[in-house]
């Protein structure tokens, strides 16, 4: 690969683990303040994730296996069967924290699994499979994003790229899915401007993508939410790239709210829309997107913005993500290659594939 990460960002690695803590940059401050956070326990990990300190889908698990890492290195259990107890309650605390990103669930089962194949072994050699496989989780994800970026960079026009929430560095372990896209198409003098929706009601555009592009010196215009469809009628957008917390069997997809809303506009103005996600986001286990749990939050973060009300108490929908069906979707881009229609028979043949 032509680029590494440090070619590509100023930022550092978003979720990282070391001497029995679990580091993350709380993304709950941004744009007002940079801080890393340490946290000591599972408990720690779980809200962390709840109140999205930490967020986005491949960010959420590897956060999630560090969790486990920590209650493996931590806990003074004195018996096999002890421990266990222990794993299998820190793995439900967390596996219950958020529902539609599959990357969470994927990543809790991985350790999981290792950890049953290795029932017999002793304690602290379970500890060590614990820690060693969490780190693996982590370093693969900048792996996968790193070559998403190269294969991304490649395929997407020169020109003026649209995106929505985060799918940036902040949102992965380093780089981003679609942060690495935009990485390397900037470092190559392909990306002329990248338009950043706001992303109501938690703003993750506006706070976090604006802020990390901003950052890596990207040039970039902020706009809300409901100015995009203007903008792609102006022909001010040459493709779309969003990120996607679970892709499903026939290639629906779930990914932050507004996400359909764009695709449907793509459609019409015949623009290319692109997700770009890791093969941990694709759950092949279920067969269409109306399968997908959808999280709803607090009436808070729509009755209130920045900390401010800005309406009366009325009733309130706030569903997290949206489903945005294959037939919008002009490819899916992985580390392994871009996947284009027909989903169902593409993205089998894609798991069939060797590494
Ligand atoms: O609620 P969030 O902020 O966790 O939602 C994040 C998204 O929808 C991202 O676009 C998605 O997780 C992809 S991150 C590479």
């Amino acid at each position: 690969m032509k680029y590494r990460p440090e070619d590509l960002t100023r930022l550092p690695r978003s979720v990282e683990y070391r001497e029995q803590r679990v580091y993350l940059i709380d993304q709950r401050l941004i744009p007002r303040e940079f801080k890393i956070i340490g946290l000591k326990t599972v408990e720690e990990v779980a809200r962390a994730i709840k109140t999205m300190q930490v967020r986005g889908a491949p960010a959420i698990g590897a956060a999630a296996a560090f969790g486990l890492a920590l209650y493996a290195e931590t806990s003074g259990a004195g018996s096999r069967e002890e421990f266990l107890d222990g794993f299998y309650r820190a793995y439900e605390i967390l596996k219950n924290t958020r529902p539609t990103a599959v990357n969470l669930f994927w990543a809790l089962s991985r350790i999981k699994r290792l950890v049953e194949e290795n029932l017999e072994s002793p304690i602290d050699e379970i500890r060590k499979l614990i820690v060693a496989e969490a780190q693996k989780i982590a370093d693969e994800d900048v792996e996968a994003n790193l070559r998403m970026g190269h294969i991304g960079a490649e395929i997407l026009p020169e020109g003026n790229i649209l995106t929505h929430c985060n799918a940036g560095s902040l949102a992965t372990v380093h780089l981003g899915t679609v942060g690495a896209v935009l990485r390397v198409m900037h470092r190559e003098g392909k990306l002329r401007l990248l338009w950043v929706d706001e992303t109501r009601p938690v703003l993750q555009g506006a706070r976090l993508s604006a802020w990390e592009y901003h950052y890596d010196g990207i040039p970039l215009k902020l706009i809300a939410d409901n100015m995009a469809g203007f903008v792609m009628q102006q022909g001010k957008v040459d493709a779309i790239i969003v990120g996607a917390d679970r892709i499903v069997a026939n290639g629906d997809f779930a990914n932050k709210i507004g996400t359909y809303t764009l695709a449907v506009l793509a459609k019409e103005h015949g623009i290319p829309f692109f997700t770009v996600a890791p093969l941990s986001t694709i759950d092949m286990s279920l067969k269409s997107g109306k399968e997908i749990p959808i999280e709803e939050r607090s009436e808070e973060e729509v009755l209130t913005c920045g900390g401010c009300r800005i309406a009366p108490e009325v009733d309130v929908y706030n569903p997290a993500f949206d489903v945005t069906p294959h037939k919008y979707l002009t490819g899916i881009i992985t580390e392994r290659g871009v996947v284009y229609p027909p989903f169902e028979r593409n993205l089998k043949r894609l798991f069939r594939e060797e590494p």
